[in-house]
């Protein structure tokens, strides 16, 4: 059953012609070196603070596998020990007791078993999760920040969307580091729900 009170997020960043990783998976370009004068800046105890509001994440295998990446490579893990659901049909290494691995209906799992126990949830990729949680009307709302960079060929932010899906844009925000970060509620949702 929908629990009212529960928020789904989807949020990733991408470059401005759409793309959240390279064809090959790599996403080396999410470091850029612009610099937009009358930007905001990302005062990292308000990152820190925003980040306590998250009660859980939920992504697709192949951004885990990018985030186990990452841990190999010293960068640490980027989701705290919020619990994070990752989407597989495969037998992966689980490298903290917060992950807890989901194969089958996304629809159940979001509505059976995370809204009656989350309030915020989100949604971090990658293209094909994020495609297939639209697709099935599961999102409340859709955050897209876009970096200062082309990069021409790539994973696109939603996989294979079948329909339109309105939106209605509730903020945008420029950042010091030439990001600007939209959000967009979805429309319909609440009654769909
Ligand atoms: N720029 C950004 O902000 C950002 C954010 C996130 C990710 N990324 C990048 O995007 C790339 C990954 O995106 P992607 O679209 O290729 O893949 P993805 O969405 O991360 O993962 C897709 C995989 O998840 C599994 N899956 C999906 N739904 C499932 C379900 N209902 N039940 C069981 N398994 C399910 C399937 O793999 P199995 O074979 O395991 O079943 C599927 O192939 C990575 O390169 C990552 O680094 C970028």
């Amino acid at each position: 059953m929908t629990n009212p009170d529960s928020h789904v997020t989807i949020h990733m960043a991408a470059s401005l012609d759409g793309f959240i990783a390279r064809k090959d998976g790599r996403v080396d370009w999410l470091e850029t070196s612009d610099e937009f004068a009358g930007g905001d800046t990302m005062d990292p105890e308000i990152v820190e603070a925003f980040l306590k509001t998250i009660d859980c994440y939920v992504m697709g295998s192949r951004t885990y596998e990018t985030a186990l990446r990452f841990e190999a490579q010293g960068f640490g893990w980027a989701y705290g020990d919020k619990p994070t659901f990752v989407l597989t049909s495969r037998e992966l290494p689980r490298i903290r007791d917060s992950i807890e691995f989901y194969s089958g209906d996304l629809a159940q799992l979001v509505n059976g078993r995370l809204r009656p126990r989350f309030h915020s949830i989100w949604f971090v990729g990658g293209g094909a999760v994020s495609g297939e949680c639209l697709r099935l009307g599961l999102a409340d709302e859709v955050r897209y920040s876009i970096l200062p960079i082309l990069i021409g060929d790539g994973i696109t932010f939603f996989e294979k969307l079948d329909r339109d899906v309105p939106l209605h844009l509730t903020e945008v925000k420029a950042y010091k580091s030439g990001t600007v970060a939209l959000r967009y509620e979805v429309r319909g949702r609440l009654q769909a729900s």
